[in-house]
């Protein structure tokens, strides 16, 4: 018996989210926040050893396992990533899933083959959707989807009905950034629906999500000039653009608040309605407290966080 170890990380979005969706740039990081597991090929699927079900198993890995024909799984999960919280946790998922997989059957585990089939994974379940979280979680590291790029920072292009996405990998300088997590559960769906219903009957909407494409091209230049005081004004902006699309809640913008006076600028990441925001800050233990002071869970984050993982852990001759 083979069992493997599969592990990919989250993602926060520096600027871009629900704009991404309609083929306009973004610009994610992977963070040092893991989903992580050990998989063995077994008699039934099972999670943490209970038969899985429609409760424990999640629509992600139902899918990826169809595509592998259905070959029964066992899984124990060791690390999670807060769910609803729009820090990518299902891409982590999906990702890890799908790198356990196809190593058990003997598939290719390279990054852009996973990245592919978790999205696949992430559009099934979610029904629309941009692959950032997926492309991010995978490669590790930082991405930008949409924007112009080298030759040599290229990484793949992810089609979808009549949208594409060209994702290519960024150099991110040495910035800190806070997270802080509202606890308030938010899943990604409907929010993209929101946003979509709003755009597709309204032209001052489609201005907004236009608007949230330019400013993060800007945002692109700013990282390569290594400009904290521009990126982090784009990032206070795009808090205001978002907000507008009806995707933020009191509770982001109170702790979005709490760490503008610490930080170059905050906004909140993922899809919103509750989950997280994001602080770009040269102190981040005071942006830490200001978000612990207002009620929400704050993570330091360092970028350059590993993309999708999968080695075999043992081998066992019966
Ligand atoms: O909330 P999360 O982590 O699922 O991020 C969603 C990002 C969106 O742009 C809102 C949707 C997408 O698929 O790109």
């Amino acid at each position: 018996m083979t069992t493997v170890h599969a592990s990919a990380p989250g993602k926060f979005v520096i600027l871009g989210e629900h704009a991404v969706v309609y083929g306009k740039p973004a610009i994610a990081l992977a963070m040092d926040m893991r989903f992580s597991m050990r998989a063995h090929i077994n008699d039934d699927f099972k999670i943490n050893g209970a038969p899985a079900n429609s409760y424990n198993m999640s629509p992600h890995m139902r899918y990826i396992s169809e595509l592998h024909g259905n070959t029964p799984i066992s899984i124990y999960i060791e690390e999670r990533i807060p769910s609803g919280s729009g820090l990518g946790s299902s891409a982590a998922l999906s990702n890890a899933y799908s790198a356990a997989v196809r190593m058990l059957k003997h598939l290719p585990t390279d990054k852009e083959s996973i990245a592919r089939e978790a999205f696949q994974a992430e559009f099934n379940a979610q029904g629309r959707g941009s692959p950032m979280d997926t492309s991010a979680s995978a490669q590790g590291g930082g991405i930008a989807l949409n924007v112009p790029y080298k030759d040599e920072d290229f990484l793949w292009r992810i089609e979808k009905g009549d949208r594409a996405w060209d994702i290519s990998k960024i150099d991110v300088p040495k910035m800190t950034f806070v997270i802080g997590n509202t606890g308030v559960k938010a899943p990604t769906g409907p929010l993209v629906e929101k946003v979509r219903k709003y755009k597709d009957s309204n032209t001052f909407a489609r201005g907004i999500v236009d608007e949230i494409g330019t400013v993060t091209l800007e945002g692109m230049d700013a990282i390569k000039k290594n400009d904290r005081v521009k990126l982090g004004s784009l990032m206070t902006y795009d808090h205001k653009l978002l907000s507008i699309l009806g995707v933020s809640c009191p509770q982001l913008n109170k702790l979005v608040e709490a760490a503008l006076p610490y930080s170059y600028g905050a906004k909140l990441t993922g899809s919103g309605g509750g989950g997280c925001m994001v602080a770009l800050t040269d102190k981040p233990e005071k942006v830490a407290e200001a978000i612990s002071l207002h009620g929400g869970t704050p993570y330091i984050v360092k970028s350059g966080a590993p993309g999708v993982q999968v080695e075999v852990k043992t081998k066992h001759k019966h």
